[in-house]
């Protein structure tokens, strides 16, 4: 399939290579060496935009877009977030730190993790975060024990599962007591524990959290939060006559790795949810709250690609044949984990037809080192150049150095041009904190 239909940023040119942002691959291979993460600066912040933009639409009184950094952890990712107005949501003291490293404003960073550490609270507060996300019972007391500790007061979302299975077509009210996140709603536990977070020391309720889910491609999941956090909130005014003004409703949207995926156009789930909000706030006379969404993968993923040079093609007749590259499950361990799929392409022969059918095995020392099986490529040769697309997402941030391999650079292109936003490790960074 032609490269531009999963990401608009990817093209062929004359000589029949793949181009990214207008950048040759092959040229950047020969440039900054392989593995390499590639990624456009033009489609990060055209996403950054369309959600920015969609949220003026859908939600005129007050909206506000946090990109969910887990899917991509670095500084130039914060500088850019932070250019295009947008906040970001963190679940460490990690990304906290890189966070604010870069001058990443505290105020608009809310701090999630279904178990943070008292050092992290306290990281949190005394840095002066927007919001901080508790999960659970527990988290919530710890955030107000380090609050009355620091003498602050932590501005609080509580975390509640809806119930809604995102991950299937029909989506089906089950499954939030296996849940590892979260007040759960079914049981009544949530509702009781608002009571909690009204009456805790040092914490000041400010509203509702919920994420359903990753990669989801249908609308209704979305309608059909936005239906059961408004009514929840309902209860809570009925029950302790508050109104809890702000609602964040997590991420999820679906991108396209393979011509198989269809995600809609960001706008069009946004109207959708929106729709259904604004529907359920006039039934319960309910004032619209503000929203926050927190996109990951939709912000980054079509904007990467990865670059490995093939080391060998192996054939073994009636089974399947073997292509090797010079990276795998430590750079992207997202097939040994989950079986994602994605395309691939020879970059250097991207004008030729995928008339081969490979898997394409990782140089890690096991057999579950795959990046993918069963997948269509032009005829793989040694020196070749294979790039796998939209590895934007939740690839360079899920890294490993399984087997001491050195994390790859991070190239950001745009316009043309490429500049190195993280850099490659050397073996000296593999063993720098080694005694
Ligand atoms: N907000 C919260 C609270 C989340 O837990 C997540 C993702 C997001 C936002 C962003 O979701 P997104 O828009 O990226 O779907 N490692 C997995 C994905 C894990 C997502 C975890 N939470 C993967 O590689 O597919």
């Amino acid at each position: 399939m032609n490269p531009h239909d999963i990401a608009s940023c990817l093209s062929v040119n004359e000589q029949g290579h793949l181009t990214i942002g207008g950048c040759d691959t092959v040229s950047l291979a020969a440039t900054y060496g392989t593995p390499l993460y590639v990624m456009d600066e033009v489609t990060i912040r055209g996403a950054l935009r369309d959600f920015r933009e969609s949220m003026e639409v859908c939600y005129p009184n007050g909206g506000t877009v946090a990109f969910a950094s887990k899917a991509c952890s670095f500084k130039e990712m914060y500088r850019i977030v932070k250019d295009e107005q947008c906040y970001v949501d963190v679940v460490s003291g990690g990304e906290l730190y890189t966070a604010l490293s870069v001058g990443f404003p505290a105020e608009h960073i809310l701090f999630h993790g279904n178990n943070k550490t008292d050092a992290e609270i306290r990281f949190a507060l005394e840095s002066g975060v927007g919001r901080l996300v508790a999960d659970n019972p527990a988290d919530l007391r710890r955030i107000s024990r380090v609050a009355v500790q620091l003498g602050k007061t932590a501005a609080v979302f509580m975390r509640i599962t809806p119930g809604i299975d995102a991950h299937t077509h029909d989506f089906v009210k089950t499954g939030q007591l296996d849940s590892k996140f979260g007040f759960t709603l079914e049981n009544g536990e949530a509702l009781e524990e608002v009571g909690q977070a009204l009456s805790l020391d040092n914490i000041e309720l400010k509203g509702l959290h919920c994420h359903i889910g990753s990669q989801i491609f249908d609308e209704k999941p979305f309608e059909h939060a936005a239906q059961v956090m408004l009514s929840f909130m309902d209860n809570i005014r009925s029950r302790y006559g508050v109104t809890l003004m702000e609602l964040d409703v997590g991420g999820g949207f679906g991108i396209r790795y393979t011509k198989n995926d269809r995600p809609l156009a960001i706008g069009d789930y946004m109207k959708r949810a929106s729709n259904a909000l604004h529907a359920v706030c006039e039934q319960l006379s309910y004032p619209v709250p503000h929203i926050y969404i927190e996109p990951g993968r939709s912000v980054v993923a079509s904007a990467g690609i990865t670059l490995y040079t093939v080391g060998g093609v192996k054939h073994i007749p009636d089974v399947r044949t073997y292509v090797s590259v010079d990276g795998g499950m430590a750079d992207n361990p997202r097939y040994a984990l989950y079986q994602a799929e994605y395309t691939a392409v020879i970059a250097n022969k991207a004008d030729q037809p995928a008339d081969t059918v490979v898997t394409i095995a990782g140089r890690c020392c096991e057999s579950g080192d795959l990046l993918q099986e069963h997948t269509p490529l032009q005829q793989a040769e040694e020196e070749d150049i294979l790039a796998v697309l939209a590895t934007g997402a939740y690839n360079y941030s899920m890294a490993s150095h399984y087997n001491r391999l050195p994390n790859p650079a991070v190239v950001m292109v745009g316009n043309g041009g490429s500049r190195v936003v993280v850099k490659g490790e050397t073996y000296e960074d593999v063993i720098r904190n080694d005694i």
